[in-house]
């Protein structure tokens, strides 16, 4: 039986070895060495030949790089849920297959989003750096009072798969959920949660609100200076969505007035180079875009990516194809 040539895939980021280990056996792969994050024209350049690239969040490819891709790639299965680094109609317009990694990280994600709305009421960051800095010199009945999470309200602003796992999560804690989702779901999906057609009627009951919605053109810079001013005061706001659904400014603004109380943030605008504004902010609590950094995770993430790119070349259409 003659042996058939292995498609070529560049692979963007240094993945988990398990992932590279099947990569090597079932493809011809190109891999990154240093892991540095491809530029545009790096991204053109080194595909040269490859019938499809690996990608992450972290490499972009907009139109003008879409156009340029070699004719040889066929496909670019992304290793992350969401997918607004691509320009999926200039991907649809091209042919060009791309897939994502939906469901293997929603409880991740979940979890990082849960930690987020803990962390961030009961001043886990602030009482970390004072116990690193040795600045704690003594107690008080007055000392680092947070808010209290247990039997609160908290608003859902996208109760897609990891919204709902979130919701689950706060329903342990005596959470009272209530969601803004662009559909209203099941009574079986729901769980008894209270939909809410409108941002505009989820935000003034929601004490923590918890934001889940990917970047799309509708949602950018959605929440701005006016739905913030919807919230009740001393709320407190969550992000494991995209960083791009916040504007920065206002949400700066509203935490250094006081009228909001808190925000755990996983995800920035423009991403490493987060906005200074939060840095200076004690109230709150700021995390590395790590929602779906666990061991299993990041493996079913290369794994279900993988299922994909083999959909491609064995003719199929592969499971998670969003252009
Ligand atoms: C990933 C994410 O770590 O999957 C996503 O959309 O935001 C992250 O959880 C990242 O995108 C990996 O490329």
């Amino acid at each position: 039986m003659s042996a058939r040539k292995k498609p070529s895939v560049l692979v963007c980021r240094r993945l988990p070895d398990d992932v590279q280990a099947r990569l090597k056996r079932d493809y011809d792969p190109r891999f990154n060495e240093t892991d540095r994050v491809y530029s545009g024209d790096e991204l053109v350049k080194l595909s040269e030949g490859a019938d499809a690239i690996l990608a992450c969040h972290s490499e972009i490819f907009s139109a003008d790089v879409i156009a340029r891709l070699p004719k040889s790639v066929r496909a670019v299965a992304n290793f992350s849920v969401g997918y607004d680094h691509v320009d999926v109609k200039a991907a649809k317009a091209r042919g060009l297959i791309v897939t994502n990694t939906p469901d293997v990280l929603n409880d991740a994600t979940a979890e990082i989003a849960m930690l987020l709305l803990l962390g961030a009421a009961r001043r886990a960051a602030e009482g970390e750096r004072i116990m690193r800095n040795n600045e704690w010199k003594e107690w008080s009945p007055a000392f680092m009072v947070g808010t209290q999470v247990t039997g609160k309200r908290v608003g859902v602003v996208g109760m897609g798969r990891v919204g709902q796992i979130l919701a689950r999560r706060a329903r342990g804690f005596d959470m009272e959920v209530h969601y803004y989702n662009r559909h209203r779901l099941s009574p079986d999906l729901e769980h008894g949660a209270t939909y809410h057609p409108t941002l505009e009627s989820l935000l003034p009951v929601s004490q923590f609100l918890s934001i889940h919605c990917p970047a799309t053109p509708e949602t950018r810079g959605m929440m701005n200076a006016a739905r913030f001013a919807l919230l009740p005061r001393g709320a407190i706001v969550v992000n494991t969505g995209r960083g791009a659904v916040v504007d920065d400014e206002a949400l700066i603004a509203a935490l250094k007035s006081g009228h909001l109380g808190a925000a755990g943030l996983d995800v920035f605008n423009n991403e490493p180079n987060v906005h200074p504004g939060y840095r200076q902010l004690w109230n709150t609590f700021l995390l590395p875009h790590i929602g779906s950094a666990t061991r299993e995770t990041r493996n079913a993430m290369g794994f279900r990516a993988l299922d994909n790119l083999d959909a491609v070349f064995a003719g199929q259409e592969p499971r998670d194809r969003v252009a």
